[in-house]
C-alpha cells in the first residue's frame, strides 16, 4: 500500500490555524531580515527655499526613484499631533463591533467603504486585514470626507470626519510639494507634474492588520505596485512594511516622524519609465495588531497621462502611450496591477 497512513509522519502534520482562503503557496510568504534605512529625505531646506538643500534632496529622490521608487521624508510640515489623532480615530473605528463597521460597508464596484478580511469569501490569498477607504477632493466649502463619515456611520463619527478631512488636506498639500521635488529631480519644469494633480481626487485607505496565528502562511497585503502615482503612508510602531530593493525584500522600520513615499505605475508613465513603481508588501505577525494610514494621489480622472516633452526629447523615445487615469483605474480594479507590458499596450 502506498496511500497515506497514520504511521506517516506527514499524516499528523499540523493543520494551519487560519482559514484556507488566506493561505499562500509554500515558499510564497517570506519575511525580510535586512532593514532599508535610506534614503530619508529632509524637506526642511526645500520648504525654506534653500537652493543647495533642495538640490541635495532632489538628488536623493532621484537615485531612490531610478533604483526602486521608495523613500521617506522628514520635516514634512504635517502636524505630528494630527497624525497621532488620525491613528487614534482609526483605532476606535476598527474596535467597533462588526455590525457597526458594516454600516460603512464597501459596495461591489465602489472604491469607498469598509472591507472586512472575509469580504471576498470565495477568492484565494485574501489579505489578512480590514480596510476603510474613502475619497478626497478639494471642492470649495464642501467636505466629502466629513459627509462620508456622517452618512455611513452617523453623527458620532462627525469628529472622525473632521480629523480625516484635515489629514487628507495635509497629505494633498504635501503631495503637490513632492510633485515639485520630483520635477526638479527629473530636470523638468518645476510645476509640470503639479498640474496633473491639483484638481485630482485622491483615495485614503486605513489598514488594520489583526495578529495572525500563521504569519508564515498569510500576507497582510501581498506583493504589489500601486497603480496610482504617489502614495504617502504613515505606519504605526509595529512594523510590517517591506519593499523590494536590489532583488531583495527589505524591512522599513517605523519612524513616527517620517512619512513613507512610494511611486506608483502612473508616475512611472509620467516619467517616461525613468522612475520605478515601487514593489512592496505588508507582512503580519503573531502578537501585535498593526495600523497604517495610506493616501493615494491620483490625477484628474479624464486627464491624459503623458510625460513632459523635454524628458521625451532627451531620451528619444516614448516608453508608454498616453492613457487616461480613469481607464487605468478601471483596469486595475479588475486586474490589480498594471505591469510594464500592460502600460505599453494601454491606450
Ligand atoms: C499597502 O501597500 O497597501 C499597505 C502597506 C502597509 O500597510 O504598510
Ligand atoms: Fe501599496
Amino acid at each position: 500500500e502506498h496511500g497515506v497512513s497514520p504511521s506517516d509522519s506527514s499524516f499528523f502534520k499540523k493543520q494551519p490555524n487560519i482559514p484556507m482562503e488566506f493561505i499562500w503557496a509554500k515558499g510564497e510568504v517570506g519575511h525580510a531580515h535586512e532593514e532599508l534605512r535610506e534614503p530619508v529625505v529632509d524637506l526642511e531646506g526645500f520648504f525654506s527655499g534653500d537652493e543647495v538643500a533642495t538640490q541635495h534632496a532632489a538628488m536623493l529622490v532621484r537615485s531612490a526613484c531610478l533604483n526602486h521608487g521608495f523613500f521617506q521624508v522628514i520635516n514634512h510640515r504635517v502636524d505630528p499631533h494630527l497624525i497621532t489623532v488620525a491613528h487614534d480615530h482609526m483605532e476606535a473605528f476598527f474596535k467597533l463591533p462588526w455590525s457597526k463597521k458594516l454600516r460603512a460597508q464597501r459596495k461591489p464596484g465602489s472604491l469607498w467603504g469598509y472591507s472586512g478580511a472575509h469580504a471576498d469569501r470565495f477568492s484565494l490569498k485574501l489579505p489578512w486585514k480590514e480596510t476603510l477607504s474613502f475619497g478626497f477632493h478639494e471642492n470649495g466649502s464642501e467636505s466629502v470626507v466629513e459627509d462620508f463619515f456622517k452618512s455611513t456611520l452617523g453623527e458620532e463619527f462627525e469628529q472622525t470626519g473632521l480629523v480625516y478631512q484635515k489629514y487628507c488636506q495635509a497629505m494633498k498639500d504635501l503631495s503637490l510639494v513632492l510633485m515639485e521635488l520630483l520635477a526638479i529631480s527629473l530636470g523638468v519644469d518645476r510645476l509640470h507634474y503639479r498640474k496633473f494633480f491639483e484638481d485630482g481626487s485622491s483615495i485614503m485607505r486605513c489598514n488594520y492588520y489583526p495578529p495572525c496565528q500563521e504569519p508564515g502562511l498569510a500576507f497582510g497585503t501581498g506583493p504589489h505596485c500601486d497603480p496610482t502615482s504617489l502614495t504617502i503612508l504613515h505606519q504605526d510602531q509595529v512594523g510590517g512594511l517591506e519593499v523590494y530593493v536590489n532583488n531583495k525584500w527589505r524591512t522599513i522600520r517605523p519612524r513616527c516622524d517620517a512619512l513613507v513615499i512610494n511611486l506608483g505605475d502612473t508616475f512611472k508613465a509620467l516619467s517616461n519609465g525613468r522612475y520605478k513603481s515601487c514593489l512592496h508588501r505588508a507582512v503580519v505577525n503573531r502578537y501585535k495588531e498593526r495600523r497604517s494610514l495610506v493616501f493615494f494621489v491620483c490625477p484628474r480622472e479624464n486627464k491624459v497621462v503623458t510625460p513632459p516633452q523635454d524628458l521625451v526629447c532627451r531620451e528619444g523615445t516614448r516608453k508608454y502611450p498616453d492613457f487616461k487615469w480613469s481607464d487605468l483605474l478601471e483596469f486595475t480594479q479588475k486586474y490589480y496591477r498594471a505591469d510594464d507590458a500592460t502600460l505599453q499596450n494601454f491606450t
